[in-house]
């Protein structure tokens, strides 16, 4: 096996030594070595991909579809996706210019920001949220911004974004997250257009990463795109949707012109999606059997939540509203003090229960520990009581 030649390791991009380590994965990694360890770590739905999506997918390689597809995705999924679009959250994209299929919403991530940022460039980011918002920033040589959201109820306000664009007036972007990830708050119509309007006057680009957005259990999910299309990237995909994490399709939607360079950036790094993973995610943005899968999970969540939260706070935690995604996020009770890194490597080694824990997600989310639900009823309740007894102990 070959080894690097040690001086070429001085060569590297400089923007590799900026970034901060996540952690997430390695965590999970170290916890899964925990024998019998019950885990609440996975961003992922633990649903079997619906049958229609999986149909399509193979009628789609028995058919030979297997050429290079157009960079910005198949015509039929770009359809699929504007009724979609349109359907569910009243949005009115072409799919001819204002939506590129992408590779999950993550290679959506890196186009749209690798498509904004020139070295040292501010990115806005709403905290405690997904990791790879900031990492990305950092290697293309960008400066995020961290807006800790924890005084708010997780919430980014009005007042609190004009006062971090008054402190970074040249920041490009901002990104925002909901519901969220790591705290399954989302925001109300009323709060997504007051956020707008804080924005509509500068020339910020919103990169909305709604992925969870057909996941919102109380009411709707509005996106902000409503409010300032005009500079609003929209991110979604099938992932959380669907269930469909590891076939890879993401889009991003938004006007003409700022698309443009987005979709040619995106070409660069892939050429175009694969055929069979968007044939399945036409079936799952385009058909009765797509929504009805997505109505299925989201039940099935709900019902998972609404045990978690109470079981919980039984417990003396106390959770960020969580309105939508599969995730709670939960204050370390007070009395087992404020270190969510120790609280959670001790949960998971001695109490067998994986938790992530909060300061991996930014400013804001120390003392906190993210629990996802996208686990069965059984493993909820084995790690609640499992996490009664460690409390008890402890
Ligand atoms: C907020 C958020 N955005 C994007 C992603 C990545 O999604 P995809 O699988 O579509 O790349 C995740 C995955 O956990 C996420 O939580």
């Amino acid at each position: 096996m070959p080894t690097t030649k040690a001086s070429i390791m001085n060569q590297l991009n400089r923007n590799f030594a900026r970034l901060k380590p996540v952690g997430i994965r390695e965590f999970d990694a170290q916890a899964s070595a925990v024998p019998g360890i019950v885990k609440l770590t996975l961003g992922e739905p633990d649903f079997n991909v619906p049958d229609a999506m999986k149909q399509a997918a193979i009628d789609s390689i028995t058919s030979n579809d297997s050429h290079y597809a157009p960079a910005v995705g198949t015509a039929k999924l770009r359809a699929a996706i504007a009724d979609f679009l349109k359907d569910r959250y009243q949005l009115d994209y072409d799919p001819n210019g204002e939506i590129a299929v992408t590779i999950g919403a993550t290679e959506g991530i890196y186009a749209a920001l690798s498509a904004l940022i020139n070295p040292g460039d501010e990115i806005l980011v709403a905290t405690p949220t997904f990791p790879l918002y900031m990492a990305v920033t950092t290697m293309l040589g960008g400066q995020p911004v961290e807006i800790d959201t924890s005084d708010h109820d997780f919430v980014l306000t009005p007042d609190q974004l004009k006062e971090t664009i008054a402190a970074h007036p040249r920041a490009k972007a901002l990104i925002l997250n909901y519901p969220s990830n790591p705290t399954g708050v989302t925001y109300s119509a009323q709060q997504v257009e007051e956020l707008a309007m804080a924005v509509k006057n500068t020339d910020l680009v919103v990169i909305a990463d709604e992925i969870y957005s057909e996941l919102v259990y109380d009411g709707q999910h509005t996106s902000i795109a409503k409010f300032i299309p005009e500079q609003t990237l929209i991110l979604n995909g099938a992932s959380k949707s669907h269930a469909m994490t590891g076939y890879r399709i993401g889009f991003i939607a938004g006007p003409r012109e700022l698309m443009g360079p987005v979709s040619a950036v995106s070409g660069m790094m892939i050429t175009s999606a694969t055929d069979s993973a968007m044939a399945a995610a036409t079936a799952a943005f385009g058909t009765e059997a797509g929504k009805a899968a997505t109505q299925q999970m989201k039940a099935a969540y709900q019902e998972r939540r609404d045990f978690l939260v109470a079981a919980l706070t039984k417990l003396g935690f106390e959770t960020a509203t969580p309105n939508g995604a599969f995730y709670l996020f939960a204050k370390i009770p007070a009395s087992a003090g404020n270190d969510d890194v120790a609280f959670a490597t001790k949960l998971a080694e001695e109490g067998r229960v994986a938790v992530i824990p909060g300061s991996y997600f930014g400013a804001g989310g120390q003392g906190y520990l993210r629990l996802s639900y996208a686990t069965s009823m059984d493993n909820l309740k084995t790690a609640v009581a499992r996490i009664a007894d460690f409390l008890k102990e402890d």
